[in-house]
């Protein structure tokens, strides 16, 4: 048979650049607009408003009125609750498996406990899973690290509050709190990243809620995307001050090793929730006497910068501002994936809303068109 389409050169990798569809939801960089979810500023957002209205916001397009936020609030709170044999999955898990398949796992496994239907449908499984992934990384932790899960009467308030408090089984303090709680509104939404994009091509084929989320916490794993802010931290708790960090970072960039934390296929100037992130960082490196961390995340910053007129992104001072919440690294990501769990749902719905397969196109660049030959003849 032969071949009728023409091969076309992709003008760029990595779909950058474009435009993959229509979406109400965020504005990432558009010139005079910034980065705005539903038509709000992230910067009016992350001042005056909470993670669980953007959340609201985001998966219903309109902020929520005082008694909407009221029964979303504690209706939360209700659903925070595992089911047992989820329960008995997650303590199965070892020990040091990556949190980030912990909540792939629970998520899928709960698409089997609780499936998408008529009676649950998709915005209810979006409140589920907003509510309880937080519970099922604090369960599997708890049950390897000897502490408790916070009694069901304690599982009410934010979600910031409820994880922090699950974690170290004390009450967090205020600025921790409100840190988390804005660190999770600035992760919320993204529009067309990887994870997102990854979910709503999933929901494209009109499949399950479960199984778009699987996917996209799938995606966010990675550390282009996600788990930079988990490198991010590894990177930065190598050196000891500034001037180490200095020469390891001068030398890691001879090297051309990526840096994570930096640099963004959308903006090129700066990333818009780096210094508000930043700002939490250094109230939090002040109140907790460090005297290493931040400096030496200043210090990287200033080299990436003077080397490669490079900015840091979101997830390298949320490195610096998580651990003085006393997270530890390897629950970084997750919490990226607790607050992009409302953007990801907005934008599945979304996608059923009204809904085209997402199916491109490749530019073929493998061998022509060759003849068969039978095993016995091959050498
Ligand atoms: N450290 C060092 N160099 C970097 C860099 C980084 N963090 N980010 C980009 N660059 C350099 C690349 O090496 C490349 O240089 P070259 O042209 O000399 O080869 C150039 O900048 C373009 O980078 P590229 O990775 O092709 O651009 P992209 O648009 O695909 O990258 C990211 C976007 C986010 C994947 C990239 O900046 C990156 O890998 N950052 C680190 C991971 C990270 O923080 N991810 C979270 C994103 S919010």
């Amino acid at each position: 048979m032969k071949e009728t389409k023409t091969a076309k050169k992709p003008k760029t990798g990595g779909l950058a650049g474009i435009v993959a569809g229509d979406s109400a939801i965020c504005t990432v960089g558009l010139e005079g607009q910034g980065l705005t979810y539903r038509g709000y500023s992230i910067h009016d957002l992350a001042e005056r408003s909470n993670f669980e209205e953007v959340a609201w916001l985001l998966t219903r397009g309109e902020l929520p009125t005082p008694g909407e936020f009221k029964i979303y609030r504690a209706r939360l709170a209700t659903l925070r609750d595992l089911p047992g044999s989820l329960k008995e999955i997650l303590i199965r898990l070892p020990m040091d498996a990556h949190p980030m398949d912990v909540i792939r796992t629970g998520c899928s496994m709960l698409g089997c406990l609780e499936p998408e239907s008529e009676t649950n449908p998709g915005w209810q499984v979006a409140d589920r899973l907003i509510a309880c992934v937080p519970s099922m990384i604090l369960y599997w932790w708890q049950h390897h690290h000897g502490g408790l899960m916070p009694a069901l009467e304690e599982r009410v308030g934010s979600t910031a509050h409820f994880f922090l408090k699950g974690l170290s089984g004390k009450a967090p303090s205020e600025s921790a709190t409100r840190c988390l709680d804005v660190s999770l509104m600035l992760y919320a939404e993204h529009e067309f990243n990887a994870s997102t994009f990854t979910a709503r091509t999933i929901a494209s084929t009109l499949s399950d809620f479960y199984s778009a989320v699987t996917g996209a916490i799938g995606a966010l794993r990675g550390p282009l995307h996600g788990g930079a802010n988990e490198a991010a931290m590894d990177l930065i708790e190598k050196f000891r001050d500034p001037e180490a960090a200095e020469a390891g970072l001068r030398a890691s960039l001879k090297k051309k090793e990526k840096i994570m934390g930096f640099g963004h296929r959308v903006y090129t100037v700066s990333d818009p929730r780096s210094d508000i992130i930043k700002q939490w960082a250094a109230r939090l490196a002040q109140e907790t006497g460090d005297k290493v961390l931040f400096p030496v995340s200043e210090r990287i910053e200033k080299v990436m910068w003077d080397e490669k007129e490079l900015f840091p992104n979101l997830d390298f001072y949320s490195a610096a501002a998580y651990h003085f919440c006393g997270i530890p690294t390897s629950l970084f990501t997750p919490l990226f994936a607790i607050a992009r769990l409302a953007g990801w749902s907005a934008h599945i719905l979304e996608q059923r809303s009204d809904n085209k397969l997402i199916r491109p196109v490749s530019n073929y660049v493998g061998p022509t068109q060759r003849e068969y030959t039978f095993i016995s003849e091959r050498r």
